[in-house]
């Protein structure tokens, strides 16, 4: 036993050494190429995709007792985590959450992991690697994902201001604010979009249940998510089952724990007896009237005006730097120390990309026991049916997540704080000390926006 330990030692400083030497000498360098194909070679080059790819290329020794699991391991927490690999089969088009990432381990300079670095030398960024995967990062965050409204420090952050108005149409945003109001939508009356997103109180459900009551008191499997600036999740539902607001705006209706076991069809004939909203709606849809499409059409345009601007931490981005306090200011620093900032990038600080839950540790093992595991838990994989979707969920945006507890898609965690500690633990396998979670609490305190219909 002793005897292969040490030829596999002996192995493994002779592989590190001769790729050190390979890296060093020559492969190490940054081709003259456009940027995008500059960086991809950088990642490759640093091994990146050696663990963040769906078919790792593994080498030799990845079937050596103790070194083969415990690679296996990181490799699956790396899959996990990101796919580089098919973020920089795109470069050009690379999405947020990727750029987040990568900007993610150039500041913190932490990848490869250090059990890696160990026997692979010269493997982590170089300076001038740096230097290019910043510029890069800075140029590509301008062009395609900046709205201009941060102040000159921040106009390349990952997290931008909510702006306070989006192009929208006001006659029918008017109508559409009139439909989510109504009971009509409803079998019985009784319910409304507003009565599980109430405007009031931060576009959730005001009560404090895990999930909705909706028609006859039944209750769905998930918990609300706010509709305030939904326009800016890339789709929408927990696990991404509506493209855009049109086609959310369709599901609760029709749903038979939500609004009633009815049809679109039965929906339209009761609004149609009102004969003056038949002649608004053809006022207004020329050749179209009242259907489906017009009512969600016009309840989609209603919830682009539902943004919240001028938090006190849009005033910082914005250039207001004595506006936040310095535990709070100390909670971003931490909130991007610990990479929450990457997945919750972007206006909202989320809604941008799907995430695997339990990373680290598993998360339905050890919930409690009063929740049974149900279709909901699978995820995205309910909604794409692939089983490397299983328990990926939409990153909720966290504008106004003070108003919006419980949290989570179960909704089985009451307070921020209990938030933060099992994002933590489960999504970064980190230990946070009290003081650093309060301190991200105190940031996200910080994110509650303004809007006329929230209570002040
Ligand atoms: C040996 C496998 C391995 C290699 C090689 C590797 N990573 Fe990772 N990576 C991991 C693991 C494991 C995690 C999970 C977090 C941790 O353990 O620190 C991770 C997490 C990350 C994260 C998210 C959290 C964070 O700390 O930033 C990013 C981004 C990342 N890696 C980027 C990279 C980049 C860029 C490279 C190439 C320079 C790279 N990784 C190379 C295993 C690897
Ligand atoms: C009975 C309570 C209930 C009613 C009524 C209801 N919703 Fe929801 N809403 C929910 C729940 C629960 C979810 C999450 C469902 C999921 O993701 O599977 C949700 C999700 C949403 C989302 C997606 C947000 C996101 O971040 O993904 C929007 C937008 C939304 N609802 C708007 C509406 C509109 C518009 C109406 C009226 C047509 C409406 N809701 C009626 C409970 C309700
Ligand atoms: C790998 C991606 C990822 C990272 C990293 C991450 N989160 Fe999350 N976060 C998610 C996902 C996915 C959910 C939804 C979980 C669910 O629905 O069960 C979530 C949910 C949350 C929620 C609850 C929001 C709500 O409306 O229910 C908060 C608060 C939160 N995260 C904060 C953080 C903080 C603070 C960190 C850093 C310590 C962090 N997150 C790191 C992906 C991530």
């Amino acid at each position: 036993m002793k005897k292969t330990l040490t030829s596999i030692l002996i192995l493994l400083v002779a592989a590190a050494a001769i790729t050190a030497i390979y890296r060093f000498g020559f492969r190490k360098s940054i081709p003259e190429a456009p940027v995008g194909e500059q960086v991809v070679s950088v990642l490759k080059q640093n091994d990146c995709f050696a663990c963040h790819s769906m078919q790792p290329e593994l080498p030799f020794y990845a079937e050596f007792p103790v070194i083969g699991p415990m690679m296996a391991g990181h490799v699956e927490h790396a899959q996990k985590f990101t796919d580089l690999e098919t973020a920089a089969a795109d470069i050009d088009n690379i999405d947020e959450v990727a750029l987040s990432m990568i900007e993610h381990s150039v500041i913190t300079g932490q990848m490869p992991i250090p059990e890696y670095k160990m026997i692979h030398w010269g493997t982590g960024f170089n300076k001038k690697e740096k230097a290019l995967l910043a510029s890069w990062i800075r140029d590509t965050r301008l062009a395609r994902f900046s709205n201009g409204l941060a102040c000159a420090e921040f106009a390349a952050e990952g997290i931008q201001p909510v702006p306070s108005s989006i192009p929208f149409d006001s006659e029918k945003a008017e109508m559409g604010k009139r439909m989510y109001n109504d009971g009509r939508l409803s079998l019985d009356g009784t319910i409304s979009c507003a009565s599980c997103h109430i405007l009031e109180d931060g576009g959730a459900d005001e009560s404090s249940d895990r999930t909705s009551e909706g028609i006859d008191g039944q209750f769905g499997g998930v918990n609300a998510p706010t509709v305030y600036n939904s326009y800016f999740n890339i789709q929408q539902f927990w696990n991404g089952r509506a493209a855009d607001l049109q086609e959310q705006a369709a599901g609760p209706p029709a749903n038979p724990v939500e609004m009633g076991d009815q049809t679109w069809d039965d929906i339209v004939a009761r609004l149609s007896e009102d004969k003056a909203l038949v002649k608004e709606f053809e006022a207004l849809y020329p050749g179209e009237g009242l259907t489906q499409a017009t009512v969600t059409d016009a309840i989609a345009e209603f919830e682009k005006t539902l943004l919240t601007p001028d938090s006190r931490f849009d005033r910082y981005l914005k250039g207001d730097k004595e506006v936040l306090t310095t535990e709070e200011f100390q909670g971003y620093e931490n909130f991007k120390k610990y990479a929450c900032a990457t997945c919750h990038t972007g206006v909202i600080l989320g809604g941008r990309s799907f995430e695997y839950l339990s990373i680290f540790e598993d998360y339905f093992a050890d919930r409690d026991d009063d929740i049974e595991y149900n279709a909901d838990d699978d995820g995205l994989k309910g909604f794409t049916g692939k089983d490397s979707d299983l328990h990926k969920f939409k990153v909720p945006g966290l504008r106004n997540i003070a108003l919006t507890a419980p949290y989570f898609h179960d909704g089985s965690v009451d307070s921020l704080e209990d938030a933060v500690k099992k994002m933590a633990e489960y999504e970064l396998g980190k230990d946070l000390s009290d003081a650093e979670i309060a301190s991200m609490v105190a940031f996200m305190n910080s994110l509650t926006g303004e809007h006329e219909y929230l209570r002040k």
